[in-house]
């Protein structure tokens, strides 16, 4: 994971990275660093590297401590990957002589080789990366290769997806290397003034929306302009400057005490724009479905959880048999793949590495892919044949929340199109969406809040559903498990008796998900049976039901229960996280953006 942001401009340039920094925080938050070139030719880089995250780190600070005005720098927020948590393995990493300071997100799989070949070398880090810079030194002194030749040459043999952005301080020159992560330029008008490379356009979209797009396996070189470069051939490429037209959605709280309550409360009007797609569009794809030897919903995690709940809505809406696949094993699949075969990957970031090693797989085989995305330009967006907004503008918070019911409301679109029933699902998504703005109130938000106090101290958990809401416990089990660190086991309600009914005990809380639908009176059987163990029932259901010790009520919205079921699991496992002194929108050992296998 990782996030890395680099500027070269005229303005100071450790503040415009501390602030993007500060966007790109939700890549990894276990400890940043800057490093800023100055014009002293005894120390030409001021470095600063701390623990922890950087949200309340002010300009003042920043200024203060690299002291020296700079208009190049380089930033890095780290989540650990190789190394512990400490300042020695904090980006950025120098080389020997400190005049080549590099940042990097991903992973150097070779990096143990490449350490050992290094031997002489002044390592202080655990870090795979720290090899990068002491690899472009070697190749500069050994090999009297040019600063840029040799951070070219570097890439090169670095395996694994990454990226990383190298500053050198005797010819001032950037170079920002794109093997398998992401990574974007930013410039102005004319390629000639100011700079900028992120992980992701947020980080410097306050500044400029013209992007010039770092393809894999390309490197940019700053110097004066920014140049493009191949990084096998070595051959420069041209480039457009292209204009970015996405709306990052609110950047701040909005009043709000955490990112994630905000984010719930906006599934109010997300899921209204994630079904404003184009009919068009959704009924071509539809018939690329019917017509695909086989289609298959792959993602990760929550992501993951709407891919199996594909497989459920596709089922029941339009007797359609699609597949779902977890990212990291979709390689297992890869035998099964034709040209006819259909690819549906769905992530909220765009930059999922197992997500986009899939794709890699699937292209691999001719394999088409329309992906459903939410951030714009992201690189799976560029690795698809086509793609799907979903709408639901920037996720800030770590815990997916409203990226997750647009992601679901889009899906159920396309079943129904395939069912050849596109309105009648647009209706039924439009109901929905009405009736989640009316259930978001601050009365609901009491009654859970009042439950969760009840359940503040219970560290285990059980979130059992059928058929459509199966996924969908399993997904609010994550939601309980991310947000309030609580045990929670999603499972299959049938699945109970088969073994997890051995934990119940006096008082152990089982959230039940009910939809008035033919799973109805199974679930409830299930749920009873927890409850003649001493199990504590809580429903989450349209009516009420004497087995329940707490109902949180539900619109009854058919098809879409998963939607509205999943939504009060994640308000009580936001309420439990603050009564339990969590940090709701930055879950401990977590990233938002998983870039590494
Ligand atoms: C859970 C959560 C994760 C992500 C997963 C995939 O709340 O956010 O499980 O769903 O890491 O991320 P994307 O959707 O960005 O591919």
């Amino acid at each position: 994971m990782c996030g890395i942001i680099a500027y070269v401009g005229n303005k100071p340039a450790a503040s415009v990275v501390l602030e993007g920094l500060k966007k790109l925080e939700y890549r990894g938050y276990d400890s940043w660093g800057i490093v800023a070139l100055t014009n002293d030719l005894q120390q030409p880089f001021s470095v600063i590297k701390r623990i922890g995250k950087i949200g309340h780190i002010n300009s003042d600070y920043i200024n203060e401590a690299i002291k020296l005005e700079s208009h190049t720098a380089l930033g890095h927020t780290r989540w650990a990957t190789h190394g512990g948590v400490t300042e020695q393995n904090t980006h950025p990493h120098l080389d020997c002589t400190g005049r080549i300071a590099v940042v990097h997100n991903g992973i150097v799989e070779n990096y143990q080789q490449l350490r050992s070949e290094l031997a002489g070398h002044g390592f202080v880090s655990q870090t795979d990366t720290e090899a990068i810079p002491h690899l472009i030194e070697h190749l500069m002194v050994k090999e009297g290769m040019s600063f840029v030749d040799a951070a070219r040459k570097a890439a090169g043999m670095l395996q694994g997806r990454s990226a990383f952005v190298a500053v050198n301080s005797g010819t001032k020159q950037v170079v920002a290397a794109r093997k398998g992560a992401p990574l974007i330029l930013g410039v102005h008008e004319n390629n000639d003034k100011e700079f900028f490379i992120a992980s992701d356009v947020t980080a410097f979209l306050d500044h400029t929306n013209k992007v010039m797009y770092i393809d894999d396996n390309e490197m940019a070189v700053i110097d004066g302009r920014a140049a493009f470069f191949n990084l096998t051939t070595g051959n420069e490429t041209v480039k457009r400057v292209v204009e970015i037209h996405w709306h990052r959605g609110h950047a701040n709280k909005e009043g709000y005490d955490h990112f994630l309550i905000k984010e719930i409360m906006e599934q109010k009007d997300t899921l209204a724009l994630a079904i404003n797609q184009d009919d068009a569009k959704i009924m071509a794809v539809a018939e690329e479905i019917k017509a695909a030897y086989g289609t298959f919903f792959v993602g990760c995690g929550t992501a993951g959880k709407v891919c199996m709940a594909a497989d459920y809505l596709f089922s029941k809406i339009a007797k359609k048999h699609v597949n779902s696949v977890v990212a990291s094993e979709f390689g297992n699949y890869q035998d099964y793949l034709t040209p006819k075969t259909l690819m549906i990957p769905i992530s909220q970031s765009g930059e999922t590495a197992d997500v986009l090693e899939a794709i890699d797989v699937a292209k691999s085989k001719n394999v088409k892919v329309i992906s459903l995305l939410n951030v714009f330009g992201s690189t799976m967006m560029r690795m698809s044949d086509d793609f799907f907004m979903i709408n639901a503008g920037a996720e800030r918070a770590v815990v997916s929340t409203k990226a997750t019911t647009a992601q679901l409301a889009v899906v159920m679109l396309l079943a129904y199109a395939t069912a050849g029933k596109l309105q009648e699902g647009k209706l039924l998504l439009m109901n929905t969406a009405a009736a989640v703005n009316d259930m978001l109130n601050p009365r609901y938000d009491e009654h859970i809040k009042k439950l969760a106090a009840l359940l503040s101290d219970r560290k285990d958990m059980f979130v059992i559903g059928r058929g459509i809401n199966y996924p969908a416990a399993l997904e609010a089990a994550i939601k309980m498990q991310e947000t309030c660190y609580t045990n929670a086991q999603g499972l299959a309600g049938g699945e109970l008796k088969h073994g997890p009914l051995a934990l119940v005990e006096e008082g152990t809380p089982c959230i039940v998900l009910v939809a008035n639908d033919e799973t109805k009176s199974d679930i409830l059987g299930n749920a009873m049976e927890v409850k003649a163990r001493g199990g504590y029932i809580i429903g989450v259901s349209p009516e009420n039901n004497e087995i329940f010790d707490y109902w949180l009520k539900v619109p009854d919205v058919g098809n879409a229960s998963p939607i509205v079921n999943i939504i009060p699991v994640q308000i009580l496992a936001y309420h439990v996280a603050v009564l339990r002194g969590c940090d709701p929108d930055f879950p401990r050992n977590l990233a938002k953006s998983v870039t590494v296998k």
